[in-house]
């Protein structure tokens, strides 16, 4: 078993060379503006929207509110039913809950590991008014299949894509299907902005309405428009985005690499199975499925053993979350994949001998 002298951690921040976020935060000092949709706000919107490939951005202070006025912007009726996955991690479900809405759990598919399309239409009720699907570990949903049902059905879609910045899909952004997708940039994900979310919406109108939403509802005229939240994101905190941003294109190429590297050591063991990933995955996470749970854990904790902290990620399927979905469906490929599934570490800094290093100790547990 390979020890590690450090901990090393499943994720460990994107940080662009200090002196770079420095020449931004000289800015923030010199204009006084802290916040309030500032200069460097406008600009990460703008510049991250370019790099994305989608017309405009509203800049959030989480992924969580990002979802939460994903939802409220498009004026669905209240107590609703609202389709989604239950392998994902608490905030898809806490904000469909915050806002009102009943949680309908469809199960995943198996390979991708994202709600199963097939599965989705026996779900609609006259109670649905909307689909949320996440892009599990940027590996994107079936989009246009999802798309062509909520149509079908008069429904809207809300993608959950909190893991899905740098993904294309028949050479679109990602974030540029269904009627609103919302991201976010937290600390740990691809893109980060310590703290962070990004909301990106189909119709004008509702990109105009989630502008209002995260500013008190205040609209263009200094009138309020609508009961809004204090959903802003701050100029530091957009600092730090752009100066992360200008490493992006290099950090795919390294989160493909690295994940390529754990696949081809751990491939050869035929008790392990993986995410059936599409070409165009942003490869952000390096997820691993067991036989069993009773084998992740002995895996698990010999990891832990050498200094190596994977995470259970996402574990337990949301719709066991008993205290706030008591009535909730059983989603048995759901349950059964998150009582077996690792995320091992992989991040910027993590050296490819570290990766090997890792899968080695992985393929020794298990034999
Ligand atoms: C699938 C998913 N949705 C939403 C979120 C919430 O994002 P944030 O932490 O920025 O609020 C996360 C965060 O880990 C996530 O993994």
């Amino acid at each position: 078993m390979n020890k590690f002298e450090k901990p090393i951690y499943v994720t460990m921040p994107t940080l662009a060379p200090l002196h770079e976020v420095d020449a931004y935060m000289e800015r923030i000092w010199a204009s006084g503006i802290m916040t309030h949709n500032g200069p460097l706000v406008q600009q990460f919107e703008k510049d991250f929207s370019a790099w994305s490939g989608v017309d405009k951005t509203v800049a959030v202070c989480n992924g969580t509110l990002a979802i939460q006025l994903a939802i409220r912007a498009l004026g669905l009726p209240k107590g609703g039913e609202i389709i989604t996955t239950p392998f994902t991690f608490i905030a898809t479900l806490s904000s469909i809950l915050y806002e009102g809405y009943k949680p309908v759990f469809v199960d995943i598919d198996s390979d991708t590991l994202d709600i199963d399309p097939k599965k989705i239409e026996a779900a609609i009720t006259d109670r649905t008014v909307a689909i949320l699907p996440v892009h599990v570990f940027g590996n994107p949903c079936d989009v246009e299949v999802i798309d062509d049902i909520a149509a079908k059905h008069g429904v809207k879609v809300i993608y959950d894509a909190a893991h899905a910045v740098g993904v294309k899909v028949n050479g679109k952004s990602v974030l540029s299907y269904g009627d609103v997708s919302a991201t976010s940039f937290h600390a740990t994900k691809l893109l980060n902005t310590s703290e962070g979310g990004g909301i990106i919406a189909r119709d004008p109108s509702v990109d105009e309405r989630l502008r209002e939403l995260r500013f008190f509802g205040y609209n263009k005229e200094k009138d309020v428009a609508c009961v809004g939240t204090n959903a802003k994101m701050t100029e530091v905190n957009a600092a730090i985005g752009l100066a992360n941003l200008k490493y992006m294109d290099a950090i795919l190429a390294d989160r493909r690499e690295k994940y390529g590297l754990y696949k081809a050591i751990l491939s050869g063991c035929p008790s392990l199975s993986f995410q059936k990933i599409a070409p165009s995955c942003n490869c952000s996470y390096f997820p691993v499925m067991f036989e069993d749970e009773a084998t992740l854990l002995r895996v698990d904790s010999a990891l832990k053993a050498a200094n190596v902290y994977a995470r259970r990620y996402f574990w337990p399927s949301v719709n066991k979350y008993r205290s706030i979905c008591a009535d909730a469906e059983g989603c048995p490929i759901s349950e059964d994949i998150a009582s077996r599934i690792l995320c091992l570490p992989l991040y910027r800094t993590l050296a490819g001998d570290e990766v090997r290093m890792i899968a080695d100790n992985v393929k020794e547990v298990i034999g």
